[in-house]
């Protein structure tokens, strides 16, 4: 993981739920749909990987009730630091990579039941390795999501924040070859989520550069691309639009 990646989340931990969560429901839906494509159920041990401040990660505790805690794996102390304390989420300070190469182990559990990768596989340097190594983690009946945005995406970001987002996200169609390639039969589906944010509360979420994309300018940079949004939405104090991600499902094959 570079050095800017951890800065970046560093930076915006302490702001970042706050940055997320301008509509719960958002987070719960969110939630709801990992659930669903996951099938989680409270027997399933299950790890979220790259689980940030576990904004999503404890609403999913809420609903799925698991009897053993979550691991919350995560290379960014600061943002598990956000952790609220709770018996069922236990975190855990490492990356992807960590896992998928035994330099860290599974605390008390040498198999997994389902991972999530949530917004976190775009940072794993080596993916299909990491990929196959984590597959290598799952149980028998187990199951790996990952949750990732396109390429192209509707937020209301300037110009050259979508140009820079589409060089550096992996293609969604690659993820789901190398989930293949990992041994799991793999699928894709797109979900969409319906968003709505004031424009004034949007310029405060970039100014704090709350998708990492935003680390990747200059302050400088960053004053004129907000200055190029707030024109072009100068007649919009309410911003509204539609958030595709995609949920590529790797299931590991019976027999
Ligand atoms: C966009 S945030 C997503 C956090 C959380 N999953 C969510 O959706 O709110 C990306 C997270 O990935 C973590 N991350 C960065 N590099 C990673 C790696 N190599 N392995 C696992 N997680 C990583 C970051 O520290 C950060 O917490």
């Amino acid at each position: 993981m570079s050095d800017q990646t951890v800065e970046h989340y560093e930076r915006v931990a302490a702001d970042y739920d706050e940055h997320w969560s301008y509509d719960p429901d958002y987070v719960r839906r969110f939630s709801d749909a990992i659930v669903d494509s996951l099938r989680l159920t409270r027997s399933d041990v299950i790890a979220d990987i790259g689980c940030g401040t576990g904004l999503y990660t404890r609403r999913l505790c809420r609903d799925v009730e698991p009897e053993k805690p979550v691991l919350c794996v995560d290379p960014v102390s600061a943002m598990l630091d956000r952790l609220p304390p709770s018996a069922r989420m236990r975190p855990v300070v490492a990356s992807a990579e960590d896992l998928a190469t035994g330099r860290v182990e599974l605390p008390d559990a040498d198999r997994v039941d389902a991972i999530i990768l949530k917004e976190s596989l775009h940072h794993v340097a080596s993916r299909e390795e990491t990929l196959a190594g984590l597959a290598g983690l799952l149980s028998r009946h187990g199951r790996l999501l990952v949750v990732m945005l396109p390429r192209t995406i509707h937020h209301p970001l300037f110009r050259e924040a979508h140009e820079r987002f589409a060089q550096l996200q992996p293609e969604p169609a690659e993820i789901v070859d190398m989930v293949s390639a990992a041994g799991l039969r793999a699928s894709v589906s797109y979900r969409t989520f319906h968003t709505a944010i004031d424009r004034e509360r949007y310029v405060r979420m970039l100014e704090a550069r709350y998708m990492s994309v935003l680390g990747e300018f200059s302050d400088d940079e960053l004053r004129a691309g907000i200055d190029q949004f707030r024109h072009a939405y100068r007649n919009d104090p309410v911003l509204r639009f539609d958030d595709h991600f995609a949920f590529i499902k790797g299931w590991v094959k019976p027999g």
